[in-house]
């Protein structure tokens, strides 16, 4: 068992160990001394892991009611919340119950902003069960929906009391989600550590799991310590996102996957900086070789242009500058701001 404290508004400990689903209910009982608990989970999650969790927590006195959508990005959106309120409504829940979110990203975001929202707010345990979710969105507190516009438009910052992450889950998760989550285990690496970039060149990923989700997850824990609101450091995160994000906006988000699309946008990035002297040498040949190592890919059929027009309009933009996460060498970064007038210039000049 590894347990790691988050120090944010309200402190809660994030546990990692297999087999810990089975145990949900000791853990949430720890928190909670709810009389209900909701578990929410998705249409491919519930039928293999929710009767554990479920069997787990009414072992350990809570009333249980399982609520079910269908898997994907396209429920994370309002109308679900509401059908959620709606089932809250009906079986009772009260303030001082519980949520239990049991699935990968898409659930923890939208129990998570439930859970903020119903009543002006009821705790909320993650059950993470992607790599993705694992080591990046069940940690840090941010929850929320999609809006027809773009991605993760409406939410809440809001904390779970614990984060269950049980490693044995991902035997299940097909294999294009676990490179997707490996996407940012190897963005971790490049931005803060460069002894887990060299244990992902040295080691096979899968029999190193446990380390590499105790790893990023200190990352990020470190991370929104600092800045649990995101206006300064948490920016670090989104290396490789600013390229990212517009690659899968030219995909129509049918191309690459989101960890895919950040790792070849971290690639970009850093073979321009690298060549402007900015980034260490042979830096960009070591992130290529080990996206390769993981079967992720290492282009994209996007020209730059595109990726640069499609870059000045993403919402990341604060004003009329934007900020690129640069690599000094691997496992070191900083913040640059770039006018966005500047854009162009700065990445066609290279
Ligand atoms: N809150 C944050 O800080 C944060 C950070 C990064 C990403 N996100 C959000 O996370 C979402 C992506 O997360 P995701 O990739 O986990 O997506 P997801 O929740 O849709 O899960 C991916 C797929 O895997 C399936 N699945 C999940 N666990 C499984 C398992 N153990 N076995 C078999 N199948 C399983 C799901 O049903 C789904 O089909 C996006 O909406 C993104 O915006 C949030
Ligand atoms: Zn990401």
């Amino acid at each position: 068992m590894k347990t790691i404290e988050v120090r944010t508004g309200r402190s809660y400990n994030i546990y990692i160990e297999h087999g810990i689903i089975s145990e949900a209910g000791k853990y949430v009982r720890a928190v909670s001394d709810a009389v209900r608990a909701v578990v929410i989970s998705d249409s491919n999650v519930a039928p293999v892991y929710a009767r554990r969790v479920t069997d787990s927590l009414a072992g350990c006195g809570f009333e249980t009611s399982l609520f079910v959508f269908p898997a994907g990005e396209q429920s994370k959106r309002l109308s679900t919340i509401e059908k959620m309120y709606d089932f809250f409504f009906e079986h009772d829940l009260t303030r001082s119950d519980i949520i239990v979110a049991l699935g990968g990203g898409v659930t923890g975001d939208m129990a998570g902003f439930a859970a903020a929202s119903y009543l002006r707010g009821i705790d909320f345990v993650q059950i993470p069960t992607t790599l993705l979710s694992q080591v990046d969105s069940s940690v840090g507190g941010k929850t929320g929906v999609d809006l027809p516009g773009g991605k993760n438009l409406v939410g809440a910052f809001w904390q779970p009391r614990a984060v269950l992450i049980d490693p044995d889950t991902l035997d299940t998760l097909p294999p294009v989600f676990f490179s997707d989550g490996m996407g940012e285990v190897i963005k971790y690496g490049c931005i803060r550590s460069s002894s887990l970039f060299e244990k992902l060149e040295k080691e096979n990923a899968e029999d190193i799991i446990d380390d590499i989700i105790y790893e990023c997850v200190s990352i990020k824990r470190d991370v929104v310590e600092h800045d649990e609101r995101d206006t300064g450091e948490r920016a670090i995160l989104n290396f490789g996102h600013t390229f990212g994000h517009a690659i899968e906006k030219l995909g129509n988000y049918g191309g690459l996957t989101h960890g895919q699309a950040v790792a070849v946008g971290a690639l970009m990035l850093t073979r321009i900086t690298e060549k402007k002297g900015i980034t260490e040498s042979g830096s960009a040949a070591r992130i290529e070789a080990l996206l390769k190592k993981n079967g992720m890919p290492t282009e994209t059929e996007f020209p730059l242009s595109d990726i640069l027009a499609a870059t000045r309009g993403d919402k990341k933009s604060t004003g009329r500058s934007l900020n690129f996460i640069f690599l000094s060498r691997i496992g070191e970064c900083f913040i640059n701001k770039l006018p966005v007038a500047e854009i162009g210039s700065f990445f066609d000049s290279e």
